[in-house]
């Protein structure tokens, strides 16, 4: 059986966020009320059925409310990368709400993790990992979501694109691939697991229609939509390596070294392995086994965000990932 969405509270944790904005018009479609804890309240526009409130005055907010959120949906995530910043937002913040959910009674933490915790080499992956460990020995009901690269990390070039700059690949561009996901679909995805009554308690592995995209295919697809020459700088992703290495010996006397470090080991990551199912019986990745969600291709974002400079805001802090 399940649960009438209009008598549905959700609490919404990274509501600015790319996916957050998304879910949460999604979830006012759905007509489901929704609390925000927030950072920085300025500029938001008022919405119905939205209450905003700062994240320090979240606990005493709820415990004044008569009828408290069931579900709390968690799309939190490091703005910067480092590695204590990881730690504090993948881990902490979200360990804050669990705790938070105990004590005030919110019975459902749903939370958007990543594909990429599959084969955890980096800070955030293993902050996010020990964060689903806590939430699966927790006694809340629980689902977590590990989705594939969303539209937005594959489209940090578009800007070179345009400028008639040539596209920037790892290798041959065929060393990974992925089914990206837009993040209507995901949002999409996670409303069932919002209504029903009961929750699975389960990962999610998912990712969008395929089928898989390689960067040298973005590339393609790319130069075709904006009627450019197509140029292609071939990078070696050895070169993170190198420079990771040569940081060693500076990375004991500072953070912003140590960082940086990270930041090239994500670099490197991102451009060596695929964000599909790892299939650990064969040792490698499976196009096949990653599950299908949704219908909305990334030849259509593409086109949108081509033709619109709102869409294109969005992108602002995309990079090369
Ligand atoms: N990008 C991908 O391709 C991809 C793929 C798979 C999974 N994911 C995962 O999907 C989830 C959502 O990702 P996203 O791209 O939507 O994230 P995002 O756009 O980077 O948004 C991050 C959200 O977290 C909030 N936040 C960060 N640090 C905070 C802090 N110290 N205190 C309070 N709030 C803080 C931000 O609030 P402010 O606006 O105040 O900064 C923002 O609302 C993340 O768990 C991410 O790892 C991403």
């Amino acid at each position: 059986m399940n649960v009438d969405l209009e008598n549905t509270k959700v609490l919404l944790l990274g509501y600015t966020g790319y996916v957050g904005t998304t879910l949460a018009k999604v979830l006012l479609e759905k007509k489901v009320q929704i609390i925000c804890p927030i950072r920085n309240k300025k500029n938001l526009e008022k919405k119905k059925n939205i209450v905003f409130v700062d994240i320090s005055q979240i606990e005493s907010f709820i415990e004044t409310l008569i009828v408290k959120p069931t579900t709390i949906i968690s799309c939190i995530a490091s703005r910067k990368g480092g590695i204590s910043d990881s730690w504090n937002v993948e881990y902490y913040l979200n360990k804050f709400f669990l705790d938070l959910s105990k004590r005030v009674g919110i019975k459902r933490f749903i939370l958007i993790s990543a594909i990429c915790v599959q084969k955890p080499n980096l800070e955030f992956q293993k902050a996010k990992l020990a964060f689903e460990h806590l939430l699966q020995n927790s006694s809340l009901e629980y689902e977590i979501i590990r989705p594939t690269a969303f539209f937005k990390s594959l489209s940090g070039q578009i800007d070179r694109v345009k400028k008639g700059k040539s596209f920037l690949i790892f290798g041959n561009g065929e060393l990974t691939s992925c089914k990206p996901i837009s993040a209507r679909d995901l949002s999409e995805f996670i409303i069932p697991l919002v209504t029903r009554s009961q929750s699975e308690n389960k990962i999610h592995i998912i990712g969008g229609p395929g089928p898989p995209i390689s960067p040298k295919r973005q590339a393609e697809l790319l130069f075709e939509l904006c009627k450019k020459e197509k140029k292609i700088t071939h990078i070696s992703p050895k070169l993170f390596l190198v420079i990771t290495y040569a940081l060693i010996p500076l990375s004991n006397f500072s953070i912003k070294i140590r960082d940086l470090r990270e930041f090239l080991k994500i670099a490197y990551y991102y451009a060596t392995e695929s964000m599909l199912f790892w299939d650990e019986k064969i040792g490698s990745y499976s196009s096949n086994k990653t599950p299908e969600y949704g219908n909305e291709s990334l030849e259509e974002y593409y086109k949108k965000i081509l033709k619109n400079d709102v869409v294109y805001k969005e992108l602002k802090d995309q990079k090369l990932f």
